[in-house]
């Protein structure tokens, strides 16, 4: 039996303290445990045997950063993750508690099971199998792991685009992305982009009696409506004019392959989602629309009265937060500059709109063809005991586009989450036989591009 087989319970237990640290970092009351979970990753490294791990101060959340660089000639690989995690709200909804770690059948539940904490421990404990059982690994290696995935990543990117060398690999290899289905393994070669912001309406100067002013009064909310109404229509295409422009299409041969993935249309409606019908551009199929489409979302409104009972107000003043994932090789300037003209364009008459930006993010695109990506997908597909299969994703990782940019270095997107396993929302898990095998892959991946 190797290592890796040897110290599964090790591993689970060692997975356990770290998702024990509520390390919330949209939350200001969060920032200690932002600290100790940088700190356990920074002692975990180190006691596996990592040279130089330590914490990077700047602004923000510490970064995490240690190599081990004994093997010269052979490739350098810089491996990254994020050590927090999204807010656990709506607590009531857990079966368990977000940040008491339960195993249940074969899945471990908490908030950052598999996104990231499940994902980056994979990595390190990889790596500490080499260092513990041989005293040495079969690359260079370098981890930067990051506190502020989760918001924007702000920091991490002035630190990439400062392009340090230490953090300078020929590959980034990422495990922060979902498997296609159970059991089959999967790289992912695309993630969107991101622009997130918020719309300040501000109406009339102080909140006026809708019954003594309404009819005459402008309405915040009311323009929040209009203007959301104005940038999307009910087929889900974004009317913002010249939004599509750059909008590259998945080439015939990448069509292809996705109609041929496994897939139950009515499964991933009823069981995944629990919705009765899917919605989007008609003429465009699902994964296109997921993967290789922009997409425009409110994910919330605040204003007026929102309590128990009624009030008859019109209110001043109104936010709202919209998104858009951009797709390559639209860029987050110009979708912005784009998005701020159409709402001045469609903002009624009696309100004044602010358009703050929050956080944004390129998309990125991976050449599936490039030496990292191929090792990666015959020692997935060796674990596995399966083919593997080349996908897209929705989601974003801001850093990915930035480590192709300022960089020149390609992503590997090895990622051993779930569909199913409830990323962002109440009753995370991560499926504890992805854990082993996605460890036990990750090694040999290792030992293939040592070769
Ligand atoms: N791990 C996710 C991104 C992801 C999810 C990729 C599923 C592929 C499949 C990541 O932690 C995440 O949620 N990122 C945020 C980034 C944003 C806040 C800038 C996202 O996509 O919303
Ligand atoms: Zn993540």
């Amino acid at each position: 039996m190797s290592y890796y087989q040897t110290h599964r319970e090790n591993f689970l237990e060692g997975l356990k303290t770290f998702l024990r640290i509520p390390s919330i970092s949209t939350l200001p009351e969060n920032k200690p445990d932002i600290r100790k979970a940088a700190e356990f990753v920074r002692d975990d490294l180190k006691a596996a045997g990592l040279h130089s791990a330590e914490l990077i101060e700047g602004q923000g959340n510490p970064l995490v950063y240690a190599e081990w660089l004994g093997a010269p000639g052979k490739p350098t690989l810089l491996f990254y993750g994020h050590y927090d995690v999204q807010p656990p709200d709506p607590l009531e909804e857990w079966k368990s508690p977000p940040f008491e770690p339960t195993v249940r059948g074969e899945d471990i539940f908490a908030r950052g099971a598999s996104d990231d904490k499940g994902q980056v421990y994979i990595l390190m404990k990889a790596v500490e199998g080499f260092l513990k059982t041989g005293g040495r690994l079969p690359v260079n290696v370098k981890f930067l792991i990051e506190g502020e995935e989760e918001v924007g990543g702000e920091h991490i990117s002035a630190y990439v685009a400062s392009k340090p060398a230490r953090i300078k690999a020929d590959a980034a290899v990422v495990s922060d992305t979902e498997m296609f289905a159970p059991g089959l393994p999967t790289l992912c070669v695309g993630l969107r982009g991101i622009v997130y912001l918020e719309l300040e309406v501000q109406g009339a100067g102080h909140d006026l009696h809708s019954g003594v002013y309404g009819g005459a009064a402008p309405n915040p909310i009311q323009a929040i409506a209009e203007i959301l109404c104005a940038l999307k229509d009910r087929d889900g295409h974004i009317l913002i004019p010249g939004f599509y422009d750059r909008v590259r299409p998945p080439s015939p041969e990448e069509r292809a392959a996705w109609a041929r993935l496994p897939f139950d249309e009515e499964e991933y409606k009823r069981k995944e989602m629990e919705v009765g019908e899917l919605t989007g551009e008609p003429e465009i199929p699902l994964f296109e629309r997921l993967w290789a489409r922009p997409t425009l979302e409110v994910h919330g409104i605040r204003g007026g009265f929102t309590g128990e009972g009624a009030k008859t107000v019109i209110p001043a003043r109104a936010t709202a937060k919209i998104s858009m994932r951009l797709v390559a090789d639209q860029t987050p300037d110009e979708a912005l500059a784009r998005f701020k003209a159409a709402v001045s364009e469609a903002t009624p008459k009696g309100v004044t709109v602010q358009v703050k930006l929050i956080h944004g993010a390129a998309p990125s695109l991976v050449d599936p063809t490039n030496p990292f990506i191929k090792s990666s997908a015959e020692a997935m597909g060796e674990v596995f005991g399966k083919e593997t299969v080349y996908i897209r994703s929705g989601g974003s990782i801001p850093i990915v586009g930035l480590f192709d940019q300022h960089l020149g270095m390609p992503s590997v997107l090895m990622g051993f989450g779930l569909p199913d396993d409830n990323l962002h929302a109440p009753n995370e898990k991560f499926h504890l036989p992805n854990f082993y095998l996605g460890i036990e892959a990750a090694a040999r991946y290792l030992e293939r591009l040592g070769r």
